[in-house]
């Protein structure tokens, strides 16, 4: 099984892409969890499809492609989702290739430096997965408050935390495998 670890903060020193660091090493052996980089993908734009257009949405759509579910990670910005998420999730649905979201097993981890865990951005990215038919891992949710207390001085994270992350990322996996075995 191959997992896409995708982040929706844009800057260096996230501490979602933290989380997603220390989650990418919580899998077992036979799952390959990857990020998909999404740094430089512009808005989506219908002027930029083609063969004039953007390279990069042929690019993060074959990539997308390659994976057998998902887990975002998402800070949350005026109580909503990250737009570089949304703007992944719009770009892949309008593939001429098919919609590769389509059945494939997702999980949503918010972590704030807030006190709410971010829940607001987490729902609303569990809405956006509806129309393009990803399927939610609903249970644990993974709302990460203050989550500059789950790393001490030196960037290492909390065993608290990493257990915590270690049973979402279980759960995950036999979503996962859950889900495969209704669509195959
Ligand atoms: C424009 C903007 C709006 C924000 N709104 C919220 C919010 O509604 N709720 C919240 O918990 N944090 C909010 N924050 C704080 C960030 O989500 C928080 O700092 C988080 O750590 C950012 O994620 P990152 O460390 O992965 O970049 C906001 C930050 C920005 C820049």
């Amino acid at each position: 099984m191959k997992v896409g670890l995708i982040v929706g903060s844009l800057r260096k020193e996230s501490y979602n892409r933290k989380v997603a660091e220390a989650v990418k090493e919580l899998f077992p052996a036979n799952v390959e969890a990857e990020f998909i980089d999404i740094t430089n993908l512009p808005l989506y734009n219908t002027d930029l499809e083609g063969e004039n257009g953007t390279p990069e949405y042929g690019r993060v759509r074959e990539e997308v492609r390659k994976y057998d579910g998902y887990i975002f990670f998402t800070p949350e910005y005026n109580r909503s989702l990250a737009p570089a998420l949304k703007n992944l999730i719009d770009v892949v649905s309008v593939d001429p290739n098919g919609n590769a979201w389509a059945k494939k097993p997702a999980a949503v981890f918010s972590a704030t430096m807030g006190p709410t865990g971010a829940m607001a951005s987490n729902l609303a990215l569990r809405q956006a997965f509806v129309y393009v038919d990803l399927i939610p891992m609903q249970q644990p949710e993974v709302y990460l408050s203050t989550i500059q207390d789950s790393f001490d001085e030196e960037g290492n994270m909390t065993d608290r935390t990493r257990n915590f992350l270690a049973k979402a990322v279980d759960a995950f996996v036999k979503h996962a495998e859950l889900v495969s075995r209704q669509e195959n």
